[in-house]
Parts: C-alpha cells; structure tokens; sequence
C-alpha cells in the first residue's frame, strides 16, 4: 500500500510524526508539502494529494490541517474521492469498513500525535466491506454525477497553482 500525505503549515508537525509512523512500518509514502511552517492554502494541497490517488498510484492519501475539516471538504469536492476526517479510531476504521474512504483527514489542533497514531493505524489495517455497503457508495458516486457539470470549463486561478513554499522560501514573502 502506497500512501500520499499532505498538510498545510498547521499540520506539518503531526504529518511529521506520522511519517516517522509509517517509516517504522515501513510502508511507503510520498510527502506532498507543505515543507515548511509559512503560511499555506490547504485545498491546495488537498487538491494535490487526491490527483495522486486518482492517478492510481497512490492507493490511499492521509491529509492534515488544524481541524481536518478545511481538507475533508476540499477532497471530497474531487469525484471518487471519499475523505473522512476523524478524531478517534473508531470512526476511522468504519470509514474504510463500510464508506470505503481513501482519504483520512486528521486535525492537528484537536489530536494529539499518540492519537493520530492509533487513528492512522486502525485506518490502514481496515479493509472495506463491500456487499451492501457498495450500493451505498455507488449511490454517492451517482450523487457526483447528477451534479457534474460537464459544459462549462472549470476556473482555475493563478493561486490555485503557486508553487508550494519549499524550505528555502522568504519567510517574509507571504
Ligand atoms: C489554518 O489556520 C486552518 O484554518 C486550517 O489548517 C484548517 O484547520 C482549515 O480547515
């Protein structure tokens, strides 16, 4: 299993440590910022790591801002993807059970790094269900569908496509 993961400067600590966790499983990941403490935008990232997923070389994405709300709304505005922002385990594990999530949003102002942890843990070893509950999850695919709207070309702003901050970055430049 290969993991994206991504934060906003608010999230960069416990991305951070749930990195070491996932060196120490040894399960692959890759970082996609933010880098650094500066400032940053996170539908931006969320955006990033979830064209990761949907190239299909990701298998799921783990994204992190201050409440993981922020992040949970901007993945889940992608279709085909389900992102769960959770703040204990059990949740966590019944969103891939029977939601079949591929994005775990966690807010690194209301969990510590210990229960960011657990919550990661029970996430990556739950396994989806299936059975009734792809009825369900079909139904919220036709749900992205009904409101695709597919004439008119989808703005993009320049912010929307700034570089990220690196760590060589001006901190005074935001
Ligand atoms: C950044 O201050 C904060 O708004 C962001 O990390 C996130 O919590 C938004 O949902």
């Amino acid at each position: 299993m290969k993991i994206a993961i991504g934060s906003d400067h608010a999230g960069l600590a416990l991305k951070e440590a749930l990195k070491a966790y996932l060196d120490s499983r040894m399960i692959p990941y890759e970082d996609f910022g933010t880098h650094t403490q500066e400032s940053c935008d996170y539908p931006r990232i969320a955006e990033i790591v979830c064209k990761a997923i949907l190239s299909s070389e990701f298998d799921r994405g783990i994204l992190i801002c201050g409440t993981g709300i922020g992040m949970s709304i901007a993945a889940n505005k992608i279709p085909n993807i389900r992102a769960a922002a959770c703040s204990e385990p059990y949740s966590a594990i019944l969103s891939k059970r029977h939601n079949n999530s591929n994005v775990l949003c966690m807010g690194a102002r209301v969990v510590a790094s210990g229960l960011a942890t657990l919550i990661t843990e029970g996430w990556l070893n739950a396994s989806y269900e299936g059975e009734r509950h792809q009825r369900r999850v079909d139904m919220l695919t036709r749900i992205e569908q009904r409101y695709a709207i597919p004439v008119i070309p989808h703005p993009v702003k320049e912010e929307d496509t700034n570089p990220l901050p690196t760590a060589n970055s001006d901190p005074e430049g935001n």
